[in-house]
């Protein structure tokens, strides 16, 4: 299969580069492929001829997002439509990664891909106008929503922690803000397996589970030989944030496994994490 990587460098591109191994691939990511320049990227993507393309380039700085509404929104939508057009215009088929952050946080039960999003923040918004461009714009799509993606080599909740906990040598964390890690190669092996199904829609592909940040966290530090840092949980509005974050964005995948596509819970992948160092 010809299959393109938008965001190839991130977090889950590696991982998609990785398991794809045996297809051929492109990459496309900045500095050099800019998916918001269409008169660039539009007949890049043409004379490549992709049979899929995943669209995992985003602009992923939440709270810079607030800063500079116009950067976001022409990255994750602007930058989303474009590849759409390339899509339509090659006949392929896109995945289009999405986040937890689209949904209010208001549920007290896991998110189901039939419940209604209400995104609040820039970011939340600019990726739900991805996916309204995505599903306006071509029949043959995939969404494919995650939360709290790491990576080995990624900015991310993980490196943060022990980096915080290094310096500081203790630290406070929220605890009622609650969504599920997910394990960058665990994601990408489960759009590996979606793919080929050609069942297109909207999936939810978190690691199984939940947790706080504050649990997640903890079990960070301990599985890292950290586990004496002193941990204090706090609460959101001890954090303030540009844009407050949904406190309960948990995804409940029910139907990628209505297809056989499961992923292992989140704490498994996070002691895989680590074990693959
Ligand atoms: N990280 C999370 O916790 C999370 C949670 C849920 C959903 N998601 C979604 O999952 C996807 C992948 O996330 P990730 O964590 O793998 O992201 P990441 O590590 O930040 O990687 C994104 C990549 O896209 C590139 N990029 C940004 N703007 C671009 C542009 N205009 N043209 C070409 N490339 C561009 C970035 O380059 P630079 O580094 O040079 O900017 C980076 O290499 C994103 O769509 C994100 O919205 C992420």
């Amino acid at each position: 299969m010809r299959i393109a990587i938008t965001g190839h460098r991130g977090q889950l591109g590696r991982a998609l580069q990785q398991i794809l191994q045996g297809e051929t691939l492109l990459g496309v990511d900045l500095p050099e492929s800019d998916i918001t320049d269409p008169s660039y990227i539009i007949p890049t993507l043409m004379e490549f001829r992709p049979d899929v393309v995943i669209h995992t380039a985003a602009w992923t700085d939440v709270d810079g997002a607030e800063k500079n509404p116009d950067g976001a929104f022409r990255s994750n939508a602007w930058g989303t439509q474009n590849i759409a057009l390339a899509c339509q215009r090659t006949s392929a088929a896109m995945v289009y990664i999405s986040t937890n952050e689209v949904f209010d946080g208001r549920q007290s039960v896991p998110y189901r891909e039939y419940d209604r999003p209400n995104p609040s923040g820039v970011y939340a918004r600019s990726k739900w106008a991805g996916e309204e461009l995505t599903r306006s714009l071509l029949q043959r799509w995939y969404i494919v929503r995650a939360s709290w993606i790491y990576h080995r080599g990624g900015n991310n909740f993980v490196t943060t922690i022990l980096a915080s906990a290094d310096r500081l040598g203790s630290l406070r964390v929220v605890a009622d803000e609650v969504a599920t890690p997910t394990y960058a190669p665990d994601l990408a092996a489960a759009i590996a397996r979606l793919i080929p199904t050609e069942h297109f829609g909207l999936y939810h592909f978190p690691n199984a589970g939940s947790s706080s940040r504050y649990d997640y966290a903890r079990r960070v530090l301990a599985l890292a030989g950290r586990g004496h840092v002193p941990v204090e949980p706090i609460t959101l509005a001890d954090w303030p944030r540009p844009v407050p974050p949904p406190p309960y964005s948990v995804l409940v995948n029910t139907c990628g496994a209505l297809l056989g596509i499961t992923l292992r819970p989140w704490e498994e992948a996070l002691a895989a994490y680590f074990a693959d160092a």
